[in-house]
């Protein structure tokens, strides 16, 4: 079987092509030798040629001119130029039109040109592998890029399907909501017990999908960077303790007491009055929603030196596992028992954090199973907030 060309040999000696045909008779790969340049050429354009070596001096046309026309044809394939004298000219123009990757001289040491054309071959495979692998990542950038674009697309799609959604439900429901309230509040006609308690029903659920609905659009707000924030100096202390007092009559119905442990001139805090009541609200809502006995101890406090202050909402109630706790500030996320979640949109943990974090503060959860939770928020002091 003959080898495939991997080599081709140009010099106008005769000589000189029969020793290297003689030199590579054994090897791996065939050699082609010629004393045409054309024929060169033509073997280039047909077989799977990865270095070319030429003479310099020939009578029809000079080394490096050859190899310039090797380069136009295929710049993979190896060049390499041999001269019988150093001449400074030819290597210059070898160099930078030809590009050659070697110079031999004349007379060459056999076991040196051998060494050099496995090296040749061996650059010639280098190089392919690095363009192929480099079209491959390119190839995967391009794919990446495209899906990364399509990701956008769908991703700003779905916000502003959830925004038109959200507002296109808010009208029926406000319209479902009142006819509700009006058949519930026996002017149309008085109720029996089974209608009352079916329209009970629906009413929690209209307000459970009101109030799932406005989260949404919160969240969604919030996450575009749309909402829009009223910061002011505020004292939270003041603020901690209106939410506190709020809650007082609730937790009294239900047999929880509730406390509050508030330094006295605090430093003032940047914010948003009405989001951080939301906060807290939020917080409080759940400390008493999750607890069946004992209470709720709301803290706010500032260490000196410090520029934070930190209000904590603790509970007496069931406690969240460790493993949990991490979980707690992802959207729709609601743990354990079912019964508890009734009114809940798994929201609001989210919804406190957005806020606290357009504020530039920080809230976290510690707690242990058994021993009751505390949600800590800390809001900076000086203009540390986000814009
Ligand atoms: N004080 C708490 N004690 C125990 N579990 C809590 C407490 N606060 C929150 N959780 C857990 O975190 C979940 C998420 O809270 P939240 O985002 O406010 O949603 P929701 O109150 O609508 O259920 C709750 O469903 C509950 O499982
Ligand atoms: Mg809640």
């Amino acid at each position: 079987m003959s080898k495939e060309i991997n080599i081709v040999f140009l010099d106008d000696e005769q000589g000189i092509l029969n020793s290297i045909d003689r030199l590579f008779v054994n090897a791996s790969f065939g050699i082609f030798t010629t004393s045409d340049y054309k024929e060169a050429l033509n073997i280039i354009d047909r077989e799977n040629v990865k270095v070319v070596l030429s003479d310099h001096r020939m009578p029809n046309i000079k080394g490096t001119e050859f190899l310039k026309m090797v380069k136009a044809k295929n710049e993979n394939v190896v060049r390499i130029l041999f001269t019988g004298y150093a001449e400074f000219s030819s290597a210059e123009e070898a160099i930078n039109v030809a590009e050659v990757y070697r110079f031999i001289s004349k007379p060459w040491d056999k076991d040196e040109l051998r060494h050099t054309i496995d090296q040749a071959m061996e650059h010639y495979d280098l190089v392919l592998e690095n363009k192929s692998l480099l079209e491959a990542t390119q190839q995967k950038n391009q794919e990446l890029e495209e899906l990364n674009k399509k990701l956008q697309y769908m991703y700003d799609k779905q916000k502003e399907f959830t925004s038109t959604v959200s507002h296109e439900l808010r009208t029926p429901l406000a319209s479902i909501k009142s006819s509700v309230d009006l058949v519930l509040s026996g002017e149309t006609g008085e109720l029996n017990e089974d209608q009352i308690n079916f329209l009970s029903k629906s009413k929690d659920n209209v307000d459970r999908l009101s109030r799932l609905i406005s989260d949404i659009l919160d969240l969604a707000k919030m996450e575009d960077g749309k909402m829009r924030l009223r910061f002011e100096l505020n004292d939270l202390g003041i603020i901690v303790g209106d939410a506190v007092e709020g809650y007082g009559p609730v937790c009294q119905e239900q047999g929880l007491f509730i406390k509050s442990d508030i330094a006295s001139r605090l430093p003032k805090v940047i914010c948003d009055v009405d989001k951080i009541h939301q906060v807290l609200n939020n917080l409080l809502g759940n400390a008493m929603k999750f607890t069946e006995k004992g209470g709720i101890t709301v803290s706010c406090h500032h260490k000196p030196d410090s520029n934070i202050v930190r209000v904590c909402v603790k509970d007496t109630g069931p406690g969240i596992a460790a493993k949990d706790i991490e979980k707690l500030f992802q959207k729709f996320q609601q743990l354990g028992d079912s019964r508890q979640h009734v009114g809940g949109t798994g929201l609001g943990l989210s919804i406190c954090k957005e806020i606290i974090d357009c504020h530039g503060g920080k809230i976290w959860c510690e707690s242990e199973l058994g021993r009751g939770t505390s949600f800590c928020f800390v809001l900076p002091v000086e203009e540390r907030r986000k814009h």
